[in-house]
C-alpha cells in the first residue's frame, strides 16, 4: 500500500542543517516551507538529499556524503528497515538526527524524536474503557511498541486480544476480516498505523458497511482531525483518537494559512493541509535552529575544522562537536505546532499534551486529554443533546393510551362526547394538564392491541404502546407504562409521575361477630374445663378432709350448730334437750360444694373450715381464684372492647414463611407490567423463596391477568394471596365490594412515566410538565381524587372508630341469659321443692291425725308446731349457709 521511495535532504554550508526525507513527502515541502520562514537566521544552509528510505545503501550514501560535507543536523524521515543502521551511525559518529518519524526505544541520544509515544496514551484509554476483548490492527510501519505493550498487558491481565497485522492482508483478506468480526460481534477495535494507511482503511470500511452503530474504534494515531471521516461518520460508530496539534490555536491557524500560501505561485503542488506529521517537521526546524542560535549566542565554535569527517572510517572517527550540538539541541524547549516541544535526556519528548477527541455520530470533540502526569483525564460532559424545543408544529398530536382503570376509563355516558371528552380517569386528566403545561394539541387514542409493550421474540418487532412510538403511530404515551431498561432503549421516558412496587393482597379478615357467650372468650376452653373440674375436686377434697380432721367436728353445745346433712338430720325431737351433745360437722358435701362456689364467686359465705387441713384448702383455692379472676378480667376489658381484625399476613416475609395461603402474580407469558421478573431476578432471600415456592406450586399460582387475580383472592376465602402493583393493589381495595386489602410494604419500586419516541422534540417539555405538576401537587390531587374521593369504601377510619366503642348489648347478652336462666331454674327448684315437701307433711299430717283419732290427747300445739316450722326447715336443709340473714332465719328455725 506505501511505497518506499524516501528521500534524505540535509541542509549543509559551515553550519548547516541535513534533511533526508522520501521524494514529494509532505515532510519535505513543510521543510522547505519551515526553512523560509526562518530566514532570520542567517547561515543555515539546508542540503538536501532525497533518498529511498527504505534502501540501507542509498541511505548510507546519502547520510555518509551529508557527514562529509560537514552537516552539524540532520533532520530526516527513517524506515524500519533502515533505522537501526542510522542509529547506529548517529552514535559512532555523534551526528544528531531530528526525526518526526514513528519513535523508536532507543538510549542514544543523539536520535531527537519529535513524535510522542503513543503505548500509554493507548493504554490508559483501554483502561478507561475497561475494554478486555478487542481487535487490534496495526502495520508495522508504524513501529510495533504499541503492539508489544498491549500484548503485554494482555497476557498479564487475560485480555483477549484479536491481533491483526495489516501489511500482511490484503483487500479482499481485509473484506473478510470485517464479516468476521461482526459475526463474533468484536465491537471494540484498535487501529493503529499511519495516517495514509488509516485513512484507506476507514474508506474501506465504510465502502463494505452499512452500519457501524455498535462499533468503537480507538486510532492510536496522533491525526485525529487529519483524516477525512465524512463518509466514515454516517455510519454512526464511535470512534476516538489523539490529537497533537491544536488547528484551532490561533498561532498555529496564523502558520497555517501562510502555508496554504506558500508557493501558491507554484499550481502544479496543489496545496494541502498541513498534517500533524508536518507540524512536527516544521517544530523539527525550529528546535535546530533553535539550538544553532543558542550555541552562536554561546558563542561556541561549531564549524568543521580540516576535513570534514570520514564517514566509513574504521575506527569510526567521531565528531567532536557532536556532544555539544546534541546538548544544544536536547535543551530546546518551545512552544511550537505540537505544543509543548521538550526532550528528555534521551532525545524523547517529554511535558506534553494530547487531547482526546471522539467521533460520534453528533460530531467531532474534545473528550479530555492526556499527559505524563496525570493519564487520561476525561473532561467530557455527556450531557444529553438538547434538541431545543422551538414551538411545535401545527398539528395535532397523537396520544396513545390504554384502557386501564382508573387511569383511563370510559365514561358511563361516553357516547354522547366526542374525542378526548369521552375518556376520564387519571391519565386523561394528566395528559390534559401536560398538553395545557407545553401547549399542544393532541388526541387520544386507544393502543390499537391492547398492549403494553413488550418485544416479540420472533419477529424482534416492539408491540403495543411501546410499538406505536417506535414506529411513528404515536408522539406520546400517557399510561400507566413502566419504566423499564429495555424501554428506555428505544423510547424516552419523562420521570416517573408515579412510584409504585409490587405489593401484597389478601381478602380482608371477616370482622367475627360477638357471640352471644363471648365473655367465655377470654379464657380458653380448656381453662374453663379445668376450673369446673378444679372445683368440683377441691370441693370433694374439702369434704374429705373435713370428715377426717376431728377439729371439724363440733360438740353439740356449740350454739350456731346446724343440720346439713339429711343422715344427721332433724328428726331430734325438741323436747329430748338433755341428750349426750351430737357431733356434727359444717362441711357435708353440699356445704363443701357451696363453699368453693362462693370463694370463687367472690362472695365467700358464713361457713369456713375450722381445721388447719381444710384452711389449707380453703387458702389454695382462694389464691387459685384470685388469680384466674384476675387474669380473666384482664383479658375480658380487650376481647369486649376491641373487635380485633387478625390479618393473617402481615408482609412478603409473612407470606413467604406459611404454606396455608397460596400467592402468586401475572403468568410470566402475559406481558402487562412485568411482575414476576421481581422474584425471577431476585437475589434477595425471602423474594427466592418465595419465588421457588410459585413455580412449584400445585396448582398453578399464576394468572393470566390481574382481574382474574382478584377474583382469585375474592373466592378463596383468605387462602390465596396475589402480588401486583401497589397503585393497582390501592384502587382495588376502594373498589366494591371492598372485601381486599393490601398488606406490608411494597416488594420493589418502579415508576411509570410518559413516554415519548427516542430524539422527539417533545421529550424535554413533556418532562418539564411532569416535574412540574408534580412540584404543584397536581399528581397526588390527581392520585386523591382517582383513588380515594371516589371510591366506594368510605374511609377506613370511621369503622375502626366504631370498634373500639362501649360495648354493645350483644358481647355480654349471654350473662343475662345465664342471670334469666338461673332465675327461672331456681323458681322451678323451688316449686319442686314445695310439692316434694308438702306431700310428705301431708303425709305426716294424715298419720298424726290418725294418731291423734285413735289417742285423744292435746295435740294441737304439736300440730301448730309442725305447720309453722316444717317449711323453713325444709328450705333451709340444702342451703346453710346463704348469707347473713339466711344463716339468721335459719338458726332461729333451729330454736
Ligand atoms: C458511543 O458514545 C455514546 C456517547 O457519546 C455512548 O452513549 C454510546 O454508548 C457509545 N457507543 C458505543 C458502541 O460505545
Ligand atoms: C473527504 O472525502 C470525501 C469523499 O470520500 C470528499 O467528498 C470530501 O471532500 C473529503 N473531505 C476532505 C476535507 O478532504
Ligand atoms: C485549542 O486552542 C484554543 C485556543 O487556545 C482553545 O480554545 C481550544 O480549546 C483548544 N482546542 C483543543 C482541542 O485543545
Ligand atoms: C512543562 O511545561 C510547562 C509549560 O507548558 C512548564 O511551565 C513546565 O516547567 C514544564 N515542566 C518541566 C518539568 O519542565
Ligand atoms: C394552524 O393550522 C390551522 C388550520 O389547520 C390554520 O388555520 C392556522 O393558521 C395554523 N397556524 C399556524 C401558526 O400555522
Amino acid at each position: 500500500m506505501y511505497t518506499g521511495v524516501s528521500w534524505l535532504i540535509l541542509l549543509v554550508s559551515l553550519c548547516g542543517t541535513g534533511g533526508l526525507f522520501p521524494t514529494g513527502s509532505h515532510e519535505y515541502e513543510v521543510f522547505r516551507f519551515a526553512l523560509a520562514r526562518q530566514q532570520d537566521v542567517p547561515k543555515l544552509v539546508p542540503q538536501v538529499d532525497m533518498v529511498d528510505t527504505g534502501s540501507s545503501f542509498s541511505m548510507t550514501y546519502a547520510f555518509c556524503s551529508q557527514f562529509s560535507k560537514g552537516v552539524y543536523a540532520i533532520l530526516g524521515v527513517y524506515d524500519r528497515r533502515t533505522v537501526n543502521m542510522l542509529l547506529s551511525f548517529c552514535g559512532s559518529l555523534h551526528v544528531c538526527f531530528v526525526t518526526p518519524s514513528f519513535p523508536v526505544q532507543t538510549n542514544n541520544q543523539f536520535v531527537l524524536q519529535l513524535r510522542p509515544r503513543l503505548q500509554e496514551p493507548v493504554m490508559n484509554l483501554l483502561e478507561h474503557f475497561l475494554w478486555s476483548r478487542f481487535v487490534y490492527m496495526y502495520s508495522a510501519d508504524a513501529g510495533l511498541s504499541v503492539l508489544q505493550r498491549i500484548l503485554d498487558t494482555a497476557a498479564e491481565r487475560s485480555w483477549q486480544v484479536t491481533s491483526v497485522n495489516l501489511d500482511v492482508l490484503t483487500e479482499a483478506g481485509f473484506i473478510k476480516l470485517l464479516i468476521d468480526i461482526d459475526v463474533k460481534k468484536e465491537f471494540q477495535i484498535v487501529l493503529d498505523c499511519e495516517l495514509e494507511r488509516l485513512n484507506s482503511i476507514l474508506n474501506l470500511i465504510s465502502a463494505q458497511r452499512r452500519n457501524l452503530k455498535n462499533y468503537h474504534f480507538l486510532l492510536a494515531n496522533l491525526g485525529f482531525m487529519d483524516l477525512n471521516m465524512t463518509e466514515f461518520q454516517k455510519l454512526g460508530p464511535n470512534v476516538t483518537g489523539f490529537q497533537l496539534v491544536n488547528w484551532s490555536d490561533p498561532v498555529v491557524e496564523k502558520i497555517e494559512q501562510d502555508w496554504l500560501d506558500f508557493d501558491s505561485k507554484d499550481l502544479k503542488l496543489a496545496r494541502r493541509k498541513l498534517r500533524y506529521t508536518g507540524a512536527l517537521t516544521y517544530d523539527g526546524v525550529i528546535v535546530m535552529a533553535t539550538a544553532f542560535q543558542n550555541l552562536r549566542r554561546q558563542r561556541i565554535d561549531i564549524s568543521r575544522r580540516g576535513n570534514a569527517g570520514e564517514c566509513l572510517a574504521n575506527p569510526p572517527a567521531p565528531w567532536g562537536q557532536g556532544i555539544d550540538i546534541q546538548r544544544a539541541l536536547q535543551q530546546v524547549r518551545l512552544e511550537g505546532l505540537t505544543g509543548r516541544v521538550q526532550f528528555d535526556e534521551r532525545g524523547h519528548r517529554t511535558n506534553y499534551t494530547l487531547s482526546v477527541m471522539e467521533l460520534s455520530p453528533t460530531g467531532t470533540r474534545k473528550i479530555g486529554y492526556w499527559n505524563e502526569k496525570r493519564g487520561y483525564v476525561n473532561t467530557a460532559v455527556y450531557k444529553p443533546v438538547m434538541e431545543e424545543f422551538h414551538g411545535l408544529q401545527n398539528r395535532t398530536y397523537v396520544v396513545t393510551t390504554i384502557l386501564e382503570a382508573p387511569y383511563m376509563m370510559l365514561k358511563k355516558n361516553h357516547e354522547q362526547f366526542e374525542g378526548n371528552e369521552r375518556y376520564e380517569g387519571y391519565c386523561a386528566e394528566l395528559a390534559a394538564e401536560i398538553a395545557k403545561h407545553v401547549g399542544f394539541v393532541y388526541r387520544l387514542e386507544l393502543v390499537g392491541d391492547g398492549k403494553y409493550g413488550a418485544r416479540d421474540a420472533q419477529t424482534n418487532m416492539w408491540n403495543g404502546m411501546v410499538g406505536e412510538l417506535v414506529y411513528g403511530k404515536a408522539d406520546v404515551a400517557v399510561a400507566p407504562l413502566t419504566i423499564t431498561l429495555v424501554r428506555e432503549q428505544v423510547i424516552d421516558f419523562t420521570k416517573p409521575f408515579m412510584s409504585l412496587g409490587i405489593s401484597i393482597m389478601i381478602k380482608k379478615p371477616i370482622k367475627s361477630k360477638p357471640g352471644v357467650f363471648s365473655f367465655l372468650d377470654p379464657l380458653a376452653y380448656e381453662i374453663w374445663m379445668c376450673i369446673v373440674f378444679a372445683y368440683i375436686g377441691v370441693s370433694v377434697v374439702l369434704f374429705l378432709v373435713s370428715r377426717f380432721s376431728p377439729y371439724e367436728w363440733q360438740g353439740g353445745d356449740s350454739d350456731d350448730e346446724d343440720e346439713t346433712l339429711p343422715s344427721s338430720s332433724s328428726r331430734r325431737p325438741q323436747n329430748q334437750q338433755k341428750d349426750p351433745p351430737e357431733h356434727s360437722n359444717d362441711f357435708g358435701i353440699f356445704n363443701s360444694l357451696w363453699f368453693s362456689l362462693g370463694a370463687f364467686m367472690q362472695q365467700g359465705c358464713d361457713i369456713s373450715p375450722r381445721s388447719l387441713s381444710g384452711r389449707i384448702v380453703g387458702g389454695v383455692w382462694w389464691f387459685f381464684t384470685l388469680i384466674i379472676i384476675s387474669s380473666y378480667t384482664a383479658n375480658l376489658a380487650a376481647f369486649l372492647t376491641v373487635e380485633r381484625m387478625v390479618s393473617p399476613i402481615e408482609g412478603s416475609e409473612d407470606l413467604a414463611k406459611q404454606t396455608e395461603i397460596a400467592y402468586g402474580t401475572l403468568d410470566g407469558e402475559a406481558e402487562a407490567p412485568p411482575t414476576n421478573k421481581l422474584h425471577h431476578r431476585s437475589k434477595i432471600a425471602v423474594f427466592e423463596k418465595m419465588w421457588s415456592y410459585m413455580r412449584s406450586a400445585d396448582p398453578t399460582v399464576f394468572v393470566k391477568n390481574t382481574n382474574e387475580g382478584v377474583i382469585r383472592v375474592r373466592k378463596s376465602k383468605g387462602k390465596y394471596a396475589y402480588l401486583l402493583e401497589s397503585s393497582m393493589n390501592e384502587y382495588i381495595e376502594q373498589r366494591k365490594p371492598c372485601d381486599t386489602m393490601k398488606v406490608g410494604g411494597n416488594l420493589d419500586s418502579k415508576g411509570y412515566g410518559v413516554a415519548t419516541p427516542k430524539g422527539s422534540p417533545l421529550r424535554n417539555p413533556v418532562n418539564l410538565a411532569v416535574l412540574k405538576l408534580n412540584e404543584q401537587g397536581l399528581l397526588d390531587k390527581l392520585k386523591n381524587r382517582w383513588w380515594y374521593d371516589k371510591g366506594e369504601c368510605g374511609t377506613g377510619g370511621g369503622d375502626s372508630k366504631d370498634k373500639t366503642s362501649a360495648l354493645s348489648l350483644s358481647n355480654v347478652a349471654g350473662v343475662f341469659y345465664i342471670l334469666i336462666g338461673g332465675l327461672g331454674l331456681a323458681m322451678l327448684v323451688a316449686l319442686v321443692e314445695f310439692c316434694y315437701k308438702s306431700r310428705i307433711e301431708s303425709r305426716r299430717m294424715k298419720e298424726l291425725i290418725n294418731a291423734a283419732m285413735s289417742t285423744r290427747g292435746g295435740g294441737g300445739g304439736e300440730n301448730g308446731r309442725v305447720v309453722t316450722h316444717s317449711f323453713p326447715k325444709a328450705g333451709a336443709q340444702g342451703l346453710p349457709c346463704m348469707s347473713k340473714a339466711a344463716g339468721m332465719g335459719l338458726s332461729s328455725t333451729g330454736m
